[in-house]
C-alpha cells in the first residue's frame, strides 16, 4: 500500500471511530430484552499476499476482471471474495490456545468506501464448547462498531439467535486484522 494511502486510511479510520452504531446505540428508546447469553472472542485474519502461504488463514477466491486474486483489488476492493478459516480466541493473542475456527466469507461491496459482507461459523471446539453459531450481516468495516445477526446454532447453542457487536481491534498492514466480537444472544435453549 502506498504511504499516501494508508495515511488516508488511518484519518478515516480515526473519523469513523467517532460515528457508533451497537445493539444498545440504535435502540436508546426501546426497552430490549436481557440477552440469556454473551460471549466476547476475538478471531484472527491472516491473508494471502502471495508470499505467505504457510501463515494465511484467508484467501481472495474471486475478484473483478480488473483486479486478481494475489492483491485486493483497488475501488475500495470492491467485487473481491475473500474464503476464511481464522481462529477464535478469548482474548487478542493471535497465539493463544484456540477454541474453534471462524469459517466462511467476506466479499467487498461499495465502491465509495470499504464495506463488506459476512456469512460465516463459529465453528466452537474446545472443553467449554462443542457446536456452532452462524452470522450473517452487512459490515460497514470503517466504523468503530457494527452489528451483524446470529442467525442460529447448533450443537451447545441449539437454535440460538441474537446479534454480534463487531470490532476491528487490530489492523495491521495490508494482511492481518483482528475482530472483538461481542456475542449477545436473545434466545437460548
Ligand atoms: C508465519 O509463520 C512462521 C512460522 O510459524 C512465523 O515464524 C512467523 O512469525 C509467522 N508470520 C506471521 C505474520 O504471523
Ligand atoms: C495483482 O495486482 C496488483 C495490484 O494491481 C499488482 O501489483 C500485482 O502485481 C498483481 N499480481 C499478479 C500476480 O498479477
Ligand atoms: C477438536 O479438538 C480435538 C482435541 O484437540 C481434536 O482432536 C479434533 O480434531 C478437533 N476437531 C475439529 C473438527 O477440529
Amino acid at each position: 500500500m502506498e504511504p499516501s494511502t494508508s495515511f488516508i486510511l488511518t484519518l478515516l479510520f480515526f473519523f469513523f471511530l467517532l460515528n457508533s452504531s451497537s445493539v444498545e446505540s440504535m435502540n436508546k428508546n426501546k426497552k430490549l430484552p436481557k440477552p440469556c447469553k454473551t460471549l466476547t472472542l476475538y478471531f484472527h485474519d491472516i491473508i494471502y499476499d502471495g508470499t505467505n502461504a504457510g501463515n494465511a488463514t484467508s484467501a481472495i477466491v474471486a475478484a473483478p476482471a480488473w483486479a486478481n486474486r494475489t492483491t485486493l483489488s483497488g475501488l475500495m476492493h470492491f467485487g473481491d471474495v475473500v474464503v476464511f478459516d481464522d481462529p477464535i480466541t478469548t482474548d487478542n493473542n493471535l497465539h493463544s490456545p484456540a477454541v474453534g475456527r471462524a469459517q466462511g466469507l467476506y466479499l467487498y461491496d461499495r465502491k465509495e468506501v470499504f464495506t463488506a459482507w459476512l456469512g460465516f461459523s463459529f465453528v466452537f471446539n474446545s472443553t467449554e464448547h462443542k457446536g456452532t453459531l452462524n452470522f450473517i450481516g452487512a459490515d460497514p468495516l470503517m466504523e468503530k462498531v457494527r452489528d451483524v445477526s446470529v442467525v442460529g446454532g447448533t450443537g451447545d447453542f441449539f437454535m440460538s439467535r441474537g446479534v454480534a457487536t463487531l470490532m476491528t481491534d487490530a489492523f495491521e498492514g495490508s494482511v492481518y486484522f483482528r475482530l472483538r466480537v461481542d456475542i449477545k444472544l436473545y434466545e437460548c435453549y
